[in-house]
């Protein structure tokens, strides 16, 4: 999983590369929405595509974790059907309901069963390599959306940003990457105060949403520990009522704060009354800021952090952050 995360900025810069390159793609005109389904892993990229294109696209970006597609899904509507192994069964019935309702359909994954379907129906593959935990295969699975949306002329100047957020990734694994010592590696840090913890994970709509769902997902399947994640200003107006029970059980609680520079002021100041109001009813609280220059970087930044630190976290339990066994067993219980 380690040498998984070290490869990220090499997975962001050859994905950028030639891997939906041959894709044919529909008329910019004809799409009025966009819609990307899959689930754990593979779906994630469509919310880090979705907070990204927020302010750059003017058609709805939608995400569905889900066996059915939404009711607007139609002709006019873009759908990246995406799953690494190619064989979860809600993404191959909401692919199935896109076709049947005519959407352009799009897939990304490594083959199996979707990939089959793709080449049954003609739809375009990105095919992406194999050997992969589907979590730690982001750049393969997310990039190839976005540049799909660039050749499409949604995203105008996307490749400059996608290669300055892979140098900067690769800056970033210099200090959080196993190499680098406890007292310069703010991953292993965070991975120390979470150990033994149930981690809260705190972020605010519109910029670190995403990331605090990743870093819940990565904690749940790398660690294999319960983590619970909200945003700002939401959480204002009923999770913080919660934090009123007695200290011996709060006290299992660590909560992490995903800062960025870009949110709200007002979110910035309930982030700062709330850290008065649980400070002293928690084990405690960590602020983790995102850095980089550009949007992308500084969710990558703040994602990258949470990988890492999901990683070092499953090393202090003594477990191997890979397999995921019990997700395999509920797949298998379902066929
Ligand atoms: O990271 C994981 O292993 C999971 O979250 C998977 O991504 C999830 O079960 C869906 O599988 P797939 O990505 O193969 O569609």
């Amino acid at each position: 999983m380690l040498a998984a995360l070290d490869g990220l900025p090499l997975q962001c810069s050859e994905a950028c590369g030639n891997l939906s390159e041959q894709v044919k793609l529909p008329e910019i005109e004809a799409i009025s929405n966009i819609l990307v389904t899959g689930l754990g892993g593979s779906a994630i990229g469509g919310d880090l595509l979705r907070v990204y294109a927020a302010d750059k696209i003017s058609i709805p970006v939608i995400v569905n974790r889900d066996y059915t597609v939404p009711e607007f899904v139609g002709p006019d509507t873009l759908v990246f059907a995406i799953s690494y192994s190619g064989n979860t069964e809600e993404t191959l019935s909401a692919y199935e309901q896109a076709q049947a309702r005519g959407a352009s359909v799009i897939v990304i994954s490594t083959g199996g069963k979707l990939g089959e379907m793709a080449l049954r129906d003609g739809v375009p593959l990105v095919k992406v390599p194999s050997g992969y935990a589907p979590r730690a295969a982001t750049g393969f699975l997310f990039i190839p959306a976005l540049k799909i949306l660039q050749r499409l002329g949604f995203l105008p100047g996307l490749d400059g940003e996608i290669m300055a957020m892979a140098g900067f990734v690769r800056e970033l694994h210099t200090k959080l990457g196993a190499q680098s010592p406890m007292a310069e590696n703010p991953a292993k840090q965070i991975a120390c105060k979470l150990h033994q913890k149930i981690p809260v994970i705190w972020g605010s709509t519109g910029t670190t949403e995403v990331v605090a769902q990743r870093w819940k997902g990565q904690i749940n399947e790398n660690a294999k520990v319960p983590a619970y994640w909200n945003v700002f200003p939401e959480l204002n107006h009923n999770e913080i009522v919660g934090f009123q029970l007695p200290a011996e059980i709060l006290k299992r609680i660590h909560v992490i704060i995903l800062r960025d520079g870009q949110d709200h002021p007002q979110v910035q100041k309930r982030m700062e009354i709330t850290k008065g109001v649980i400070k002293d009813v928690v084990d405690g609280y960590t602020e983790v800021w995102s850095s980089g220059d550009n949007a992308l970087s500084r969710l990558f930044s703040l994602i990258y952090t949470g990988d890492y630190t999901s990683v070092y976290l499953a090393a202090l339990y003594g477990i191997d952050p890979g397999p995921v066994k019990v997700i395999d067993y509920l797949k298998q219980e379902l066929q």
